[in-house]
C-alpha cells in the first residue's frame, strides 16, 4: 500500500494535477487522503486512487463543532481513515485512549483504519522506542486483535517532515516488533517518515514493510507515482524470493 497525507495542503489545482499524471498500479493499493473538504472533488474527478481521512471524531453524530464523523467520510466515498497520527496527537493532545476511540470509530462505519504509531526523538534516545509503540498498539487491540483490512503506520516522530528517515534496517525491526507484538497479524505495517523516490525501494525491500505512507512526496504526482512504482517492484520481488 502507497498512501498520500496531504495534511493541511492542496487545491482544486492539485486535484487535477493529480487527475491528469496519477498512474496507478494494479499491484499496489494506492490511497490519498486530502483534507476532507476535497473528497467530493476528488471523487468527481475519478482518480486512480483510493480515498481516505486524516481523522474521524469517535462519536456519529452530537454537539462537536468541527468535527468529522466516520460515517459523513465513507458518504463521501472514503474507504480509509487516519487516526492517532502524530501531528494530531500533539497538536490535539490525542491521547492513546482518544485514539483507540477514534478507531473503533472507523471500524463502526467500515472504514478501514490506518493507526499511526511511534516514537519521538527523546523517547528513541532513552531507548524507550519499542515500550511507547507498544502502549500505542495495546490501548487499541486491547479490546481485539488487528484483522486484515486494518493498517498500522509506523512513523518515527522525528523523521516526519525532517529529511531525516528511519534506516531500512531501522524501519524492519520496528516493523518486525509490531508484527511480533500483534502475534503475526494479516495486518498491513507500512513506514512513515520522509519517503521519498529515492528511498522507497530501499525501505519496501524490508520484509515487514508493506508499503509506505507519504507527505511531502505525496503533494506531486511524478514523486508520488515513482513510489507506486516502488512499491509494485519490491511486491513482485518479495513475491518472486517467497
Ligand atoms: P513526510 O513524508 O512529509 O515526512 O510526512 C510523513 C507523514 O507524516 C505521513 O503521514
Amino acid at each position: 500500500m502507497v498512501a498520500g497525507n496531504w495534511k493541511l495542503h492542496g487545491s482544486l489545482q492539485l486535484i487535477d494535477r493529480f487527475a491528469a499524471a496519477l498512474l496507478g498500479n494494479a499491484a499496489v493499493e494506492t490511497l490519498l487522503l486530502p483534507p476532507a473538504l476535497y473528497l467530493a472533488a476528488m471523487r468527481e474527478r475519478g482518480l486512480d486512487a483510493k480515498l481516505g481521512v486524516q481523522n474521524v471524531h469517535a462519536a456519529q453524530t452530537g454537539a462537536h463543532t468541527g468535527e468529522i464523523a466516520a460515517e459523513m467520510a465513507v458518504e463521501l466515498g472514503a474507504s480509509h481513515a487516519l487516526v492517532g497520527h502524530s501531528e494530531r496527537r500533539r497538536d490535539c493532545l490525542e491521547t492513546n485512549a482518544a485514539v483507540a476511540a477514534k478507531f473503533h470509530a472507523a471500524r463502526r462505519a467500515a472504514l478501514a483504519p490506518i493507526l499511526c504509531v511511534g516514537e519521538t526523538l527523546d523517547e528513541r534516545r532513552a531507548g524507550e522506542e519499542n515500550d511507547v509503540v507498544r502502549a500505542q498498539l495495546e490501548a487499541v487491540f486491547e479490546a481485539g486483535a488487528p484483522t486484515a483490512d486494518d493498517v498500522i503506520a509506523y512513523e518515527p516522530v522525528w523523521a516526519i517532515g525532517t529529511g531525516e528517515t528511519a534506516t531500512p534496517a531501522q524501519a524492519q525491526a520496528m516493523h518486525g516488533f509490531i508484527r511480533d507484538v500483534l502475534r503475526g497479524t494479516p495486518a498491513r505495517i507500512i513506514y512513515g517518515g520522509s519517503v521519498h523516490p529515492g528511498n522507497a525501494a530501499a525501505l519496501f525491500a524490508e520484509q515487514d514493510v508493506d508499503g509506505g505512507l507519504v507527505g511531502g512526496a505525496s503533494l506531486d504526482p511524478a514523486q508520488f507515482n515513482s513510489i507506486i512504482e516502488a512499491a509494485a517492484e519490491a511486491n513482485q520481488q518479495k513475491h518472486a524470493d517467497a
